[in-house]
């Protein structure tokens, strides 16, 4: 087919829940992407976050073959080997206790959700009502009900009323305004990402994730870190609270785990592990025995590509800081995760320009064209990206 029937068929038959970019993809091979008339971009988005190791890689293919020649799905009701190995990897990797697993982002911060909750009603009983979920303004949690009423934006908050009720809102990096939100003894959880990936690739301060962190600790509420965009790699760390001196209670993490194939799941600490019990949670696909083998081998590829990606975005960064624009401002974010502020037209005709200089990528909050880059992207591949940004930045 070519790339105008795909769109035609698709126009025709979608429903168009996203502003798509006039190209369809066919192939992918390590940070490279083909479209139908056989066009090459380098992809600096990783499907959003979610090629974590490029495309057709022979470890990855050859553990999603093996294990669906072996049991493609059984059901929850039974032990499968490629999910207790993956638990146990996780585990210990992180120093978190037990996991819980599912399919999307969303869905792992639901569960997350639901566990403070249960947490907080077994111990203090359904009379206190301390069930209020605190998260950051600006924050994004998903597109299910509960989620994008965590979401701290605003323009998230529409069409779909009534939006649950127990979620309060704080301003990032502001410890006294977590402090007041919690001043009435009914909160359960803070739930933040470490750096606010759609909400424009802004890092928290170290100091106030810490602050939170301990404040958290010492008032019993849980603290809560979503590491779905953060996670598997992508700041550096296996985990992005690696990076700081804390200890989450409860850790939710999906994209890149699986290397392309739905996959997601929580880690939660000592403290929580009797929290979720038979029948208080589940999902029918949650911990399927070939994404579980696929999140296997992502995992062994990522660990590899693990020292490099800190050089890597810093390579990145440092070469569009170089770049002489008028319109370019600061490159900020950690590892592979990088926002570049861009002063000039909107940022999606802006992605429209270096996606037809070859080169994908993504937009964040309000002004910002977001990178990020398969984990194990050559420097090659590199070069071949900066350059077509390069070209658009001299373009625009
Ligand atoms: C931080 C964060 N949390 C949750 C989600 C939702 O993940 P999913 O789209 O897999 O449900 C996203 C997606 O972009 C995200 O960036």
């Amino acid at each position: 087919m070519t790339n105008q029937e795909i769109m035609d068929l698709d126009k025709e038959f979608i429903i168009p829940t996203y502003a798509r970019f006039p190209i369809a993809i066919e192939r992918y091979k390590g940070a490279l992407a083909y479209d139908f008339e056989g066009r090459e971009y380098v992809d600096f988005t990783s499907g959003i976050g979610v090629n974590s190791i490029g495309g057709g890689n022979p470890h990855w293919i050859k553990a999603i073959n093996t294990q669906a020649e072996k049991l493609a799905h059984m059901s929850n009701l039974f032990y499968t080997e490629p999910c207790a190995n993956l638990a146990k990897r996780l585990c210990l990797s992180t120093g978190m206790d037990s996991a819980f697993f599912c399919n999307s982002g969303a869905e792992a911060n639901e569960a997350l959700i639901k566990l403070a909750r249960k947490y907080s009603f077994d111990k203090y009983g359904a009379n206190s009502n301390r069930n209020v979920i605190v998260t950051l303004k600006n924050s994004f949690h998903g597109r299910t009900m509960a989620t994008i009423t965590a979401t701290g934006q605003d323009s998230f908050h529409n069409y779909f009323f009534p939006f649950l009720e127990g979620f309060r809102y704080v301003e990032a990096n502001n410890l006294d305004d977590l402090k007041e939100a919690c001043s009435s003894g009914d909160v359960c959880a803070l739930l933040i990402e470490t750096i606010q990936g759609e909400g424009g690739v802004l890092p928290l301060k170290d100091k106030y994730v810490i602050d939170a962190c301990n404040f958290c600790h010492d008032n019993d509420i849980l603290f809560l870190i979503d590491e779905v965009q953060t996670g598997i790699g992508r700041t550096g760390k296996l985990f992005s609270f690696q990076t700081y001196n804390t200890k989450p209670d409860a850790i939710s993490f999906a994209k890149g785990i699986a290397g392309g194939l739905p996959f997601g799941g929580i880690l939660v600490s000592n403290k929580l592990k009797g929290v979720f019990t038979p029948s208080t949670h589940g999902s029918t696909f949650g911990g399927n025995p070939i994404c579980a083998a696929a999140a296997n081998a992502t995992l062994d590829i990522v660990e590899e590509a693990l020292p490099q990606i800190n050089e890597k975005g810093q390579y990145i960064k440092n070469r569009i800081e170089s770049i002489k624009s008028p319109y370019l401002g600061d490159v900020c974010g950690r590892g592979l995760m990088l926002g570049v502020q861009i002063h000039t037209l909107s940022h999606k005709e802006l992605a429209a320009k270096f996606i037809e200089n070859g080169l994908l990528v993504l937009t964040a909050g309000k002004d910002r064209i977001r990178l990020l880059p398969p984990l194990n992207i050559s420097y090659d591949e590199i070069e071949k990206g900066l350059i077509a940004f390069e070209l658009t930045m001299k373009g625009i």
